[in-house]
């Protein structure tokens, strides 16, 4: 037995002596000393030998133990001591370039649309919102168009049941502004996401609309021309000037397109933009039509209103000469990185 402790002790100080790190000590501490380690082994064997030699034994046991703690004690302290110099002798280079991370960048539509917001809020409008899945009521039949209105045709609708259908325009926010504010003056802009059965290069079938909407008692179309010259101003060059060419909208009478003069070329006939007319078309607007009032409950031979519609992509392809509008969507970083 007591060779084969003096065994065990020689052959656990040449694995200490071997260790390298702190936790080496404590794997081979387990293993010689521990509850189930190597030494309780045998010492458990010790209740089978004669009584006489026991306590001689015994003694061997306990100096084995010793030896090979105070092994572990040594060599924690030079496995510490080396670390602390290692830790003193590494150098950190501060002149090594830190790793930078690229910033994002605000969406083109989203500057666009904060161009936008910010001249019509100089303009009094306050923002009003909706939901993008909505009632037809609010989509088309108070905005005039009850069902089976050939109008509905100009813009291709997903519907989700009879009813219930992605919103066209965000004309559908004006009567809920309407109806949720029992009397004028109301000025409102209405943005968001609309959604239409289109799909090409100028069109989307989800694109971005803000619409502007004016009632008071004496409210008229030079109201209408002043607020969209100073847009017009705001947003793409103060020297712009607007033109109103008659069109047709349900909600609105007279309804017209409007054009901006164009900021890209003095009407040169090669101009991608207006293509030598001197003119872009840039949105819809008309004064109100008193059916619409009536179905938002405001006396129409009171009250008077204009209202104006785009689209956030377009004025966002023209301001920065975008070709496609599906580049938008695509989250490509080198087209992003642009902006
Ligand atoms: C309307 O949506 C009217 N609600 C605007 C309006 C409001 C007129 C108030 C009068 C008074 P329109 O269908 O023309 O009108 O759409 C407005 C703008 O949305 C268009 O000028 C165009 O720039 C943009 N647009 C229409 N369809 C798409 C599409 N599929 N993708 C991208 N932009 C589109």
């Amino acid at each position: 037995m007591k060779a084969a402790l003096l065994r065990l002790k020689d052959e656990a100080l040449a694995k200490l002596e071997g260790a390298q790190t702190k936790e080496d000590l404590a794997t081979l501490k387990s293993l010689y000393l521990g509850k189930k380690g190597e030494l309780k082994k045998v010492l458990t064997s010790l209740g089978t030998i004669p009584p006489t030699e026991r306590a001689a034994l015994g003694k061997v046991a306990n100096e084995v133990q010793d030896s090979l703690l105070d092994e572990i004690a040594r060599k924690e302290q030079t496995i510490g001591e080396g670390l602390k110099a290692q830790a003193l002798n590494t150098s950190i280079d501060t002149s090594v370039p830190g790793r930078s991370h690229r910033l994002g960048s605000v969406h083109p539509l989203v500057q666009t649309s904060e161009v936008i917001f910010d001249v019509l809020k100089k303009l009094g409008f306050c923002k009003a919102q909706g939901p993008e899945i909505e009632h037809d009521f609010y989509n088309f039949a108070a905005l005039n168009m009850p069902k089976n209105h050939p109008a509905r045709d100009m813009q291709d609708t997903f519907y989700i049941t009879d009813d219930i259908l992605l919103r066209t325009h965000t004309s559908s926010v004006q009567i809920r502004a309407m109806l949720s504010q029992k009397e004028p003056p109301l000025k409102v802009m209405s943005w968001g996401r609309v959604y239409r059965r289109d799909d090409d290069v100028t069109h989307s079938p989800m694109f971005n609309q803000i619409e502007g909407l004016y009632v008071d008692e004496h409210c008229s179309l030079a109201d209408l021309k002043g607020t969209l010259s100073a847009f017009a101003a705001g947003v793409f060059s103060k020297d712009a000037k607007i033109r109103m060419r008659p069109s047709y909208f349900p909600f609105t009478e007279p309804s017209m397109e409007v054009d901006v003069s164009c900021f890209a070329c003095a009407a040169d006939l090669s101009c991608r933009l207006c293509k030598g007319s001197g003119w872009i078309e840039i949105l819809g607007a008309g004064m109100v039509d008193p059916e619409v009032f009536i179905a938002c409950g405001y006396d129409p031979e009171r009250f008077r209103g204009f209202a104006f519609g785009m689209g956030v992509e377009r004025i966002a392809m023209l301001r920065y000469g975008i070709p496609d509008i599906r580049l938008f969507y695509e989250n490509d970083l080198r087209f992003l990185r642009q902006f």
